[in-house]
């Protein structure tokens, strides 16, 4: 199985999962060949990608960590929650509380806890699937960290809410398709004042869940804001959410910019890892977060064609491959698998929107 862009099916590929809707329905099931009159359905329920089983990617295991029924569902309910705060001044705890529960206890549980996803998107509005995949990402990570799960829980608590203050942030701001200028760049620095401002008022959150949300855009170089603070102000944890915010974000399709691959932003947060991210952070994040998540199509450094067919969990730059075409682009009579962990003269070179 492998995700694909809705604009690239055919017509023949078959759905490799359910698709759910914003309530949690099946819209689809797994098994369902995506033929045009579903492709309409899809496109106008803002699915971009779905998870399709075709000659290439048969077999191939995708582990989304967290069931799409729960992360739909999850987005759902931070929407609701901030939109209760700008209507009736309350947002209620204890509905995200219960949300980062079902989203631990499927991270928990997973096989082999690694970010091994390339995310289905959707056009949701940004900020409720971005505060969801952040908090995914950081629970992740944190969970090869040494630290109680009640740290753990207060890590992802401040993960999901990170951006809450972004409610008081004006749409034209938040989705300009340009370049911020001065006075607009201004106010978007509010945003983790506001949201710490927000939660202040809330007994049942922890002060580390309130340093991410304050702290989340502040830098070990005293670069960042609204504090402007240095390294060692800023909290272990709230360094680990500041990498997964720039993660997702630079992986996501944004207004003003095409999302970047995954092992681009790898590379460029390692680079950060020098100047504005705490290194340690960096690298564990490397560890646990696939550049290349399986089902993803790859040049190889001979011009052969593959699919990312495994992950090696302890070298995640150097899958194992399935091989389907030569460098001439003919399709090979029977298809074969490299582990790259194994041949190390061959190496991946690109990921392909294919
Ligand atoms: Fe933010």
């Amino acid at each position: 199985m492998r995700a694909m862009s809705i604009d690239r099916l055919k017509g023949e590929e078959k759905l490799g999962k359910n698709v759910y809707d914003d309530h949690g329905s099946i819209l689809l099931t797994a098994g369902t060949k995506v033929s045009d009159k579903y492709v309409d359905k899809l496109k106008l329920k803002g699915y971009i990608q779905v998870y399709v089983e075709d000659e290439v990617s048969g077999g191939i295991e995708v582990d989304d960590m967290l069931r799409e029924k729960t992360r739909r569902q999850s987005r759902q309910e931070i929407k609701q929650q901030f939109n209760n705060y700008l209507d009736k001044k309350d947002i209620d705890i204890e509905r995200i509380m219960k949300c980062v529960d079902q989203i631990m206890d499927e991270i928990l549980s997973s096989k082999e806890i690694i970010f091994n996803i390339n995310d289905i998107r959707t056009k949701d509005e940004y900020t409720y699937a971005h505060s969801v995949n952040v908090c995914v990402l950081a629970v992740t990570v944190g969970a090869h960290m040494n630290i109680n799960m009640n740290r753990l829980k207060e890590l992802a608590i401040g993960a999901i809410l990170h951006d809450v203050g972004k409610i008081f942030v004006p749409h034209e701001i938040l989705n300009k398709a340009g370049k911020l200028n001065d006075a607009e760049f201004d106010f978007m620095k509010k945003h983790p004042k506001l949201g710490y401002d927000i939660l202040n008022q809330k007994p049942q959150i922890t002060p580390i869940s309130k340093n991410i949300v304050l702290m989340h855009h502040e830098k070990m170089n005293g670069t960042g804001y609204p504090l402007a603070v240095e390294s060692a102000q800023i909290h272990q944890l709230t360094r680990l959410v500041t990498v997964c915010d720039m993660y997702d974000a630079m992986t996501s399709d944004r207004p003003y910019r095409k999302a970047m691959k995954a092992y681009e932003v790898i590379e460029y947060l390692t680079h950060l890892s020098t100047t504005e991210l705490d290194r340690e952070m960096v690298d564990a994040f490397r560890r646990f977060v696939a550049p290349y998540p399986s089902g993803v199509i790859v040049r190889l450094n001979n011009g052969h064609k593959a699919i990312v067919a495994l992950q090696n969990k302890d070298m995640l730059t150097r899958p194992i491959v399935r091989v389907y075409e030569d460098e001439k682009g003919n399709k090979l009579m029977s298809t074969y698998e490299i582990d790259l962990k194994k041949n190390l003269t061959i190496f991946i070179n690109e990921t392909l929107d294919e």
